[in-house]
């Protein structure tokens, strides 16, 4: 999933499938969890996408990413917050899964990244650049992956350069558990406008419903639903353990792509 840029569709569609043939290739032969980080690190390190390399601008002119990763059999969520200066920040939110402390934000994280290894690097694209020099403003801009494997571990990862133009600091939902959950019921990422999604719970609340008993694609549609009715705007991608994948959203410009094991698809609204 991700912000989309319209006047990029095309683009975005061939990026988006070729993503999505490699992470179910990758899930093939490994499992959920390294499929996951596999596929977002793909989408962090494609340009077009507004996670990692092509992440937006806060208003000070400083990029600061998120990320967040959770295993849904292990019932660890592991998360970076407003990291700078990293190539991809899912591969950081990663080794916290197996730490004490596992969300970790601001400065501290990118010096956490650089104790870890991680190399200094600029995410920063022309493009984004002139934006924020035009003050653009978007709303939203996330990319996520959701996967089931064959020993029934769902895992989710989500990761995102903001809106751009917000106030330095701010804190998107991708590393919270209402942009990104999962359980051994249901995996769900969310992109949208971040506070909405976390007004709602979306992914957890999401999760939890799976759990109690209702099919993936009523718990979704009870949440978009209900976002709609207090004019929020954001959209989720989900699986669950039946196999299930359900997408359903109240904004424009979502776009995906799913493999089901024999068929795969992209699209966007
Ligand atoms: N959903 C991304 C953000 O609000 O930053």
């Amino acid at each position: 999933i991700l912000e989309g840029d319209v006047s990029k569709k095309k683009d975005l569609q061939i990026a988006l499938n070729d993503i999505c043939k490699s992470t179910y290739k990758k899930l093939l032969n490994s499992d959920s969890y390294s499929a996951v980080l596999y596929g977002v690190c793909l989408l962090e390190n494609n340009p077009l996408f507004n996670a990692g390399t092509g992440s937006k601008l806060q208003k000070d002119g400083r990029i600061r990413m998120s990320a967040g990763i959770m295993n849904g059999d292990k019932n660890i969520f592991s998360g970076v917050i407003n990291i700078q200066n990293v190539k991809n920040p899912i591969l950081v939110a990663d080794r916290l899964q197996t730490e004490k402390h596992t969300i970790v934000s601001g400065d501290k994280a990118t010096q956490l990244a650089r104790d870890l290894g991680f190399q200094q690097y600029n995410p920063l694209i022309q493009k984004r650049w002139e934006e924020h020099l035009k003050k653009i403003k978007g709303n939203t801009g996330t990319v996520g992956v959701v996967a089931l494997d064959k020993n029934g571990v769902i895992v989710t990862g989500t990761s995102t350069g903001g809106i751009g133009g917000e106030i330095p600091g701010r804190v998107s939902d991708s590393p919270t558990v209402a942009g990104n959950y999962a359980s051994k019921f249901a995996g769900i990422s969310a992109t949208g406008i971040g506070e909405q999604i976390v007004n709602s719970g979306a992914a957890v609340k999401i999760a939890t419903r799976v759990e109690d008993g209702m099919i993936l694609k009523d718990a979704v549609d009870k949440c978009i639903t209900d976002a709609s009715k207090l004019n929020y705007e954001f959209g989720v991608i989900s699986i669950s353990h039946k196999g299930d994948i359900y997408v359903n959203k109240n904004t424009d410009s979502i776009f995906y792509a799913w493999h089901d094991g024999e068929n795969i698809d992209v699209f966007n609204y």
